[in-house]
């Protein structure tokens, strides 16, 4: 039996893609290898948001190309994903990559991995498939958390984006057929959903729609928690807003990848909002669900950011304290409109404004943090907190991560947990 090792890199969309594509492997008789040493078959399922996530995948993919010259000649190496679609058959100039899959077509892996492990010297794919977006729906069992891709693609035209020439133009599932999913989780054990993809609140092209499938998904009985991700600020209208008041399965988290502060860089980005428009949100969020946790993203060092706007992104952070937030040094993506703006910026500018904004993020999440020592939190036990380590790992509803001494067999309940110590990015309790 050939074992397969899928390496991923990126977004929460791609752990879901790998997921599906490991169970499509199995079901076809492949072994599922937990090291790159044990596999036959090693596929990198790639990034492309950022530069740094493409030179990881290229290095990655280089040091193994090396050791199947050297030892291992059987080697079947393959690129999937959104560096696969973005560069297509290019990846093959390196001898020792067998396959490379975009991302409308991940369902035929297992086909192509079959040819390959037949004799076939190589296959490339980045064809678009209608109906590619009903296609990512295998599971992996016993878990207690599950993503659950609803939409494929991104129609909005972002300026400093590539996802939209990666993943293609938007497609929605059904709400049906999402429903059925998700009831066939809950009956393996599943207690909460994330529902997945690049701009989910364009799901079924409207808002409302949206909003359908949210309360659709509330009625799930046996489900404890939804969340989703990843959102558009612009997507959040009166009825989503609503929806945090109104679902009580909706956890009260919501990601608003603001980007900036600078009303002016938020025109370059083609954002659709400004800064007030997206503190009007926060503030009906907040109003909505109190203590709802607020997470961020920002990119710092967009084409042409002045110290004034990257001042007006610092300011946001500091007026919104939101409970966490990730923070992007500007990356320039092929054929996208703002890898030829002027004004771009030398690394040394970004990495002084990273850090600047991250010491606002992190003072803020400290601080949030900090506030819930001594209280007792409700988690969902989402299982041990790293591969064989002694505690528990499980989240808030805020989706704080709390680690804890706890047992195995805890996986799945909902228990509540004296906080004793907090940083940023964790708490810490004991039953
Ligand atoms: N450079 C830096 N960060 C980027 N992101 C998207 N494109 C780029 C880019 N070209 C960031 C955005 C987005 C997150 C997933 O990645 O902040 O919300």
């Amino acid at each position: 039996m050939k074992k397969v090792f899928i390496k991923t890199y990126g977004c929460q969309m791609n752990v879901r893609d790998s997921e599906a594509v490991t169970a499509l492997l199995r079901e076809r008789g492949y072994g599922i290898a937990t090291t790159e040493t044990d596999a036959d078959i090693i596929l990198l399922n790639t990034c492309s948001v950022r530069d740094l996530a493409e030179q990881r995948a290229v290095g990655k993919m280089n040091g193994l190309a090396h050791a199947k010259k050297k030892a291992k000649s059987g080697l079947i190496l393959g690129y999937m994903g959104c560096m696969a679609q973005s560069r297509g058959a290019e990846l093959l100039k390196s001898p020792a990559v067998n396959l490379v899959v975009g991302t409308q077509r991940f369902h035929h892996i297992p086909d192509y991995l079959d040819q390959l492990v037949a004799g076939k010297k190589s296959v490339v794919d980045v064809a678009d498939e209608a109906g590619s977006e009903s296609a990512v729906k295998h599971h992996e069992p016993g878990k207690v958390t599950a993503f659950v891709s609803i939409m494929q693609g991104c129609d909005m035209a972002c300026t400093f984006c590539i996802v939209p020439a990666t993943r293609g133009a938007e497609r929605s599932r059904g709400i049906p057929e999402i429903v059925e999913e998700i009831h066939k989780l809950v009956d393996t054990g599943v207690k909460e959903v994330t529902l997945l993809g690049q701009i989910v609140t364009s799901y079924g092209r409207k808002k409302s729609e949206f909003v359908k499938l949210l309360t659709a998904v509330n009625a799930v009985s046996g489900l404890e928690r939804i969340r989703f991700t990843s959102p558009h600020p612009q997507g959040f209208g009166d009825d989503l807003v609503a929806a945090y008041r109104d679902l009580e399965k909706l956890c009260e988290h919501a990601h608003l990848p603001a980007q900036s502060g600078s009303d002016r860089i938020l025109k370059l980005m083609r954002r659709g909002y400004d800064r007030a428009k997206y503190l009007k949100i926060i503030e009906k969020l907040r109003a909505a669900r109190p203590g709802i946790a607020l997470t961020t993203d920002i990119i710092v060092g967009f084409p042409g950011e002045t110290e004034e706007d990257f001042a007006a992104t610092a300011e946001l952070l500091r007026e919104v304290q939101f409970d966490q937030g990730y923070i992007f040094k500007y990356s320039k993506r092929r054929d996208t409109p703002a890898a030829t703006m002027p004004g771009q910026l030398p690394d040394a500018v970004k990495e002084e404004r990273n850090q600047a904004a991250l010491e606002i993020v992190n003072a803020a999440a400290l601080c949030h943090n900090t506030r819930l020592i001594g209280e007792t939190v409700g988690i969902l036990v989402d299982g041990r907190s790293t591969k064989g380590a002694k505690r528990m790992l499980g989240r808030t509803r805020t989706n704080k991560i709390v680690i804890f001494d706890g047992y195995e067999r805890q996986a799945g309940q909902l228990l509540p947990i004296k906080i004793e110590r907090a940083t940023t990015v964790a708490l810490y309790g004991n039953e």
